[in-house]
């Protein structure tokens, strides 16, 4: 059967001048909505910057081999050239694109498991996440390295392949999003909030962020709302996505916020960095009707204008959390979707509906008083 997930837009996305209409998916329908709020917001502001700073995916190939790791360490030049010439039918494709291997490299754990080595290999593989490509490669290499290992040392010591696939963590597929204009042009904020105030309660929000473990994983939740409905919108992999997401930010050795704000001078000004492994071709992404729906409303980007949207999406969810959050407080915004589900949970009709928001507009809501309300206008309990 077919799980279904809604789909919203969230319009009037301004990022590095050009306007998009961001598809997300998601359950939570507020995350749309603040994203979007905060797009029409940063529009007259300058709109959204991005830029990617790297696009470089990798593999492993786990092993063990038996002697010492100079003598290894000495073989990886010429093992490199031969495992490239063995797998050029595999990469011909991606060659022609301007893609291809990047790098072999050799990472000694023999201290902390007996005899373990790595090869890392390193990789561009365009506009497509290139999981399927990267594993092939992987695969061929495990295949043939063996072989290789044991005639260059006359079977002198042993090699075990024990297992290769892609890893998930690609700090060097990084891309930078970020939002800035002068302290004056923030405006001012509801229950009185002056721009100056707002900036340094907003500072404040992501420095707690940056200092406490339990506020900067809900705060990267906030950030993961945004990117992972554009990530599923276009049949990407939001497993993986995450995955490298929580890993990055903990590469301090602490977990943190994944975003910053400085306020400099007269200058407010916040960003993110994300490592994004995405596709904009096979996998998913051509074989499903709505990603390829949300492709053509991006207006078929590549991979990399896509981890741009993606990042700047990111954003987008996160300056919205905080800014409800450092003025009116979250439940604000959520009420009149909450009231909007309850509403149709119960069964009100469209007249009875407009009498609720018109009731619940300056009130709590909850099933219970909403049923009260309903049964109130209603001759039947509910
Ligand atoms: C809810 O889905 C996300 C937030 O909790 C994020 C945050 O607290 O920054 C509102």
């Amino acid at each position: 059967s077919n799980y279904h997930l809604p789909y919203g837009v969230a319009p009037n996305f301004v990022l590095n001048g050009e306007t998009y209409c961001v598809p997300m998916v998601t359950e939570e329908s507020s995350v749309v909505a603040a994203a979007a709020g905060a797009a029409k917001y940063w529009m007259t502001r300058g709109g959204f910057h991005a830029e990617v700073i790297s696009t470089v995916k990798l593999g492993q190939i786990h092993f063990f081999f038996t002697g010492p790791s100079y003598e290894l360490a000495a073989m990886i030049p010429d093992l490199k050239i031969w495992l490239l010439e063995s797998s050029a039918d595999i990469t011909a494709g991606m060659r022609k694109r301007g893609g291809g291997i990047r790098d072999i490299l050799l990472r000694d754990f023999s201290h902390e498991l007996d005899d373990y080595f790595q090869l890392m290999v390193t990789f561009e593989t365009c506009d497509s996440m290139g999981a399927n490509f990267i594993n092939s490669v992987l695969e061929r290499f495990t295949s043939l390295l063996p072989a290789f290992v044991h005639e260059r040392f006359d079977r002198k010591y042993q090699v075990e392949t024990l297992m290769s696939i892609l890893s998930n963590y690609t700090p060097d597929s990084l891309v930078r999003a970020w939002v800035e204009c002068p302290i004056a042009e923030l405006g001012s904020f509801k229950g009185g909030i002056t721009a100056d105030e707002f900036a340094e309660r907003f500072y404040d929000a992501v420095r707690i962020a940056e200092i406490d473990v339990y506020r900067a994983t809900t705060h990267n939740k906030g950030i993961l709302n945004g990117i992972d409905s554009v990530v599923l919108a276009t049949g990407n992999d939001f497993r993986a996505v995450e995955a490298c997401a929580h890993t990055y930010a903990s590469r301090s050795g602490k977990y943190q916020s994944l975003s910053h704000c400085s306020v400099e001078g007269d200058v407010f000004r916040f960003s993110l960095e994300v490592p994004l492994a995405l596709g904009t071709v096979g996998g998913l992404t051509s074989l499903h009707p709505i990603a390829k729906t949300s492709f053509e409303l991006l207006g078929n980007p590549s991979a990399e204008t896509l981890m741009m949207i993606v990042a700047a999406t990111g954003l987008a969810q996160n300056f919205a959390a905080i800014r409800s959050l450092v003025t009116t407080g979250i439940q604000h915004g959520h009420m009149r979707m909450h009231l909007t589900n309850i509403l149709s949970r119960l069964g009100a009709s469209e007249g009875e509906k407009l009498n609720a928001y018109t009731h619940f507009s300056d009130k709590v809501v909850s099933v219970s008083l909403v049923r009260n309300f309903l049964e109130s206008q209603r001759s039947i309990p509910i």
